[in-house]
């Protein structure tokens, strides 16, 4: 008991003596690594790779973690790492993505992709800047003994934009025993440098589809001997729009877009079948599946009508179902209050939930969590285009922000959730 006490004594001390780690002395230390950061980034932006094969920003990470003797984890959903700082409790998460889109990008920048026909145009390269600084000013920290006591997981995962690799890595045990988990994604609406959360939705759920209109082709000039799919699809189509706008709530959330659409390929022919796909979103679960269920009972009913057959395909394989990303009430009014204290109460402001899928949403069923939106809108720097465009262009100006807010979140969290040496014993 008496070696318990003295023990606990000791933790104490050592807890209430380490140098305190300030947000206003992470952002110093951020900024002056900017140029670092900007390298970083140009790095990543010139090698964008398709989710799970992420080879050479799998190496660029993992060099720079040998070179800092952060220990890794790698492997996980195959290109993905999980770096750890610090040790013990508690454990908070740090995540970011690292797959780019399949968007050509135009000539421009010195360090555009060399990837042909691949883009980091959804800002990933610069999430894992900012999250590669984030553990480069831990790891600098908690050397010279100033990091509160616990760990920082950063997760570096593959396949966000549609293979949920967060979920993948999650069920390879990526979030054991951790506490909690952050992540932050660069937004193009909103102003340099701010930062934006709110507790519950931030994002929709997502499901993509598609709907094979089946009939009989034959000689355009003869419609009556053959079975038109086309007019059968347009037909369905049209319907599959009253979904939202005739059977859910206005004041709900829902979004139906057909974004693909496939028939024949002759003026003078009647084509066997017509595709069609596209996407659904919903703030809630149960709005996705209701969405999902009227496309299943239209898509046949519809297409019967125009003697046609129609098949709905979910195509999860290729596109797993994203459920809506709902952050932790606490979790995000603890987000907020620290990026306050870093960036300044007025940089800080509730976000407007958005119809985009983010895989974090695995995290966020998973431990409480919150993901942030950081503004990058900046008229100066030409980034004003929107995300998935191939005129995507990041006000690198933010990157040292994005880092601090990271190593501050991180900090700030070990610090209000230490384990008191009583709970150890
Ligand atoms: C629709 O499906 C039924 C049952 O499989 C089949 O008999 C019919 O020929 C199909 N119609 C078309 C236009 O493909
Ligand atoms: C916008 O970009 C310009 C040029 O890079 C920079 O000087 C300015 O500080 C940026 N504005 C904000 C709000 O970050």
């Amino acid at each position: 008991m008496t070696q318990k006490l003295l023990l606990a004594a000791a933790l104490l001390a050592a807890a209430c003596c380490a140098h305190a780690l300030t947000p206003a002395t992470i952002l110093e230390r951020a900024q002056a690594i900017q140029g670092w950061l900007v390298e970083q980034r140009r790095t990543l932006h010139a090698c964008p790779e398709p989710g799970f094969q992420e080879k050479a920003t799998h190496d660029h990470i993992t060099r720079f973690l040998d070179s800092h003797n952060i220990p890794y984890k790698t492997g996980l959903a195959q290109t993905g790492i999980v770096a750890t700082i610090g040790s013990g409790r508690p454990v908070v998460a740090l995540r970011t993505d690292m797959d780019a889109l399949p968007i050509h990008e135009p000539q421009g920048a010195e360090y555009r992709s060399k990837n042909e026909g691949w883009m980091h145009a959804c800002g990933h390269d610069g999430h894992m800047a900012m999250a590669l600084g984030a553990a480069r000013l831990l790891a600098e920290a908690a050397r010279a003994g100033e990091l509160p006591a616990g760990s920082v997981k950063i997760v570096f995962q593959p396949a966000e934009e549609g293979g949920a690799g967060g979920d993948i890595m999650i069920q390879e045990g990526a979030l054991d025993g951790v506490d909690a988990a952050f992540a932050m994604h660069v937004m193009p609406h909103l102003p340099s440098g701010s930062l934006h959360s709110r507790g519950g939705t931030i994002m929709a759920g997502a499901l993509s589809f598609r709907v094979t209109v089946a009939g009989r082709g034959g000689h355009a000039a003869m419609p009556h001997l053959n079975v038109d799919p086309v007019v059968a699809a347009a037909g369905l189509m049209s319907a599959l729009q009253t979904i939202v706008s005739r059977e859910t709530s206005p004041l709900g959330s829902g979004v139906l877009s057909i974004t693909m659409l496939r028939a024949g390929d002759a003026y003078n022919v009647i084509p066997d079948e017509v595709m069609f796909g596209g996407t659904i979103r919903g703030l809630t679960h149960e709005h996705l599946l209701y969405m999902k269920r009227r496309i299943e009972e239209m898509s046949p009913a519809v297409a019967a009508a125009y003697g046609c057959n129609a098949t709905v395909d979910w195509r999860l394989d290729e596109q797993p179902y994203y459920p809506p990303t709902v952050n932790d009430e606490k979790a995000a009014a603890f987000a907020m209050q620290a990026g306050a204290s870093l960036l300044g109460a007025e940089q800080v402001a509730t976000a407007e939930p958005l119809m985009t899928g983010e895989d974090f949403a695995f995290f966020c069923r998973k431990v409480p969590c919150a993901l942030l939106f950081l503004g990058i809108r900046n008229e100066t720097a030409g980034a004003v285009h929107a995300l998935h465009s191939p005129k995507f262009t990041l006000d690198e100006g933010v990157l040292y922000k994005g880092a601090a807010v990271h190593a501050t979140l991180a900090t700030e969290y070990l610090r209000a959730n230490a384990v008191s040496a009583r709970d150890e014993l």
